[in-house]
């Protein structure tokens, strides 16, 4: 599956979809809802691919851990790769950087099987691993100085500190560092060589929610610079806020995959207007009347469903138009945890095998 990212010929919003090679897809505009079609084609799709992994499978004696999945990542975007602990995201993208091998399956890096051209690949790859640690007696520069030694094509050290913004740092050691400061001084590592592609396994992974806010900067960072970023992770906000393209993998399979705005219309629900503490009885008959589903919450909150934002105003307009008072309102639409559950029947914070 590949994404694509169109001009709507209506309003001009961006729309993005997904489709195979020679797939005609039609598209709904999220903003004017104009419908369209977009042609996926070969050529340019393989062109613009950074990773194509088709039909990947691991087998550790009974265990399959990853269950011939097949995704491509496009360049410059940031892809996560979403699922509960043991999903398989950590085999996945040890395959791919050529630390595991695969049972079965192909592997192309920028077009080109890594069976057979993977040390040409690793100048222009970076990692971050799970579970990162580095040298405890050096300082911050003087680890990223040792690790761009590793190879060929170096970036410029001082530019790194900066963008990772640990100017303040890097005259302290490592082991003294903070676990949001070393978790960025791991995504600094995996940049010395200057990668198109960078893999970070679980980078927030125990950081405090100031730790991890950090760490998304330095990642959103990363794609403005015009990296590829293979972002493995098991919290949906992180794949929330940064991702242009999500996998979500469980029990080794790909069970859903788009921008988080096409598995939301894939699969979520459409969006719940709450109206809290409202004054009348009558509320909920009277949106009723006016064809909205409407129901009462608790003791005098209103949830109504609304299928597109302009939908929002017109019941407004209707409780205003009947002198209807409320305290509040709050419009929610699905999450990744919800399409999760949805399609899974568990928490994906509860769904760790
Ligand atoms: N070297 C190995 N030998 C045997 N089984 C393994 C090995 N590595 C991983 N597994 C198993 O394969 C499955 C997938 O593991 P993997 O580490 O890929 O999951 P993950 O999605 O990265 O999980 P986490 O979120 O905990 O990092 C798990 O059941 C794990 O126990
Ligand atoms: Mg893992």
């Amino acid at each position: 599956m590949v994404k694509k990212t169109v001009h709507c010929p209506n309003c001009g919003k961006i729309v993005t979809c997904s489709g195979e090679p020679g797939d005609v897809v039609k598209i709904i505009c999220s903003s004017c809802f104009s419908e369209g079609k977009v042609t996926f084609e070969k050529t340019i799709l393989s062109l613009n691919a950074a990773i194509e992994v088709s039909d990947l499978k691991k087998v550790y004696g009974d265990l399959v851990a990853v269950n011939n999945i097949s995704f491509t990542v496009q360049k410059g975007e940031v892809f996560a790769f979403l699922g509960p602990n043991g999903a398989g995201k950590t085999t996945t993208v040890e395959m791919i950087e050529s630390i595991r091998q695969p049972t079965t399956g192909d592997i192309k890096i920028f077009g080109k099987d890594i069976k057979t051209s993977f040390d040409g690949m690793k100048e222009k790859i970076g990692i971050l691993p799970q579970e990162f640690h580095s040298f405890e007696k050096l300082t911050v520069k003087e680890t990223l100085v040792y690790f761009s030694k590793l190879y060929k094509k170096r970036a410029d050290i001082d530019s790194i500190i900066n963008a990772m913004d640990l100017k303040d740092e890097e005259k302290k050691y490592y082991k003294d560092l903070s676990g949001g400061l070393k978790q960025r001084v791991g995504v600094a590592i995996s940049l010395v060589n200057d990668p198109d592609i960078v893999f970070l396994d679980e980078p927030t992974t125990g950081l405090d929610p100031k730790a991890r806010r950090e760490v998304w900067a330095v990642i959103a960072n990363l794609r403005d610079r015009g990296k590829t970023v293979f972002l493995t992770t098991h919290y949906m906000e992180e794949a929330e806020y940064l991702a242009d393209h999500i996998a979500i993998i469980h029990k080794g399979k790909i069970i859903a995959e788009g921008s988080l705005d096409e598995l939301i219309n894939k699969y979520g629900d459409e969006s719940i207007l709450r109206i809290k503490n409202c004054s009348s009885k009558n509320a909920v008959d009277v949106l009723k009347e006016n064809g909205f589903e409407a129901k009462t919450e608790g003791n005098s909150d209103i949830a109504v469903r609304i299928e597109f934002k302009e939908r929002v105003l017109e019941v407004l307009s209707i409780l205003k138009h009947e002198c209807i008072d409320y305290d509040n309102i709050d419009i929610r639409r699905s999450n990744l945890e919800e399409i999760f559950l949805k399609i899974t029947g568990a928490k994906l914070s509860e769904a760790d095998e």
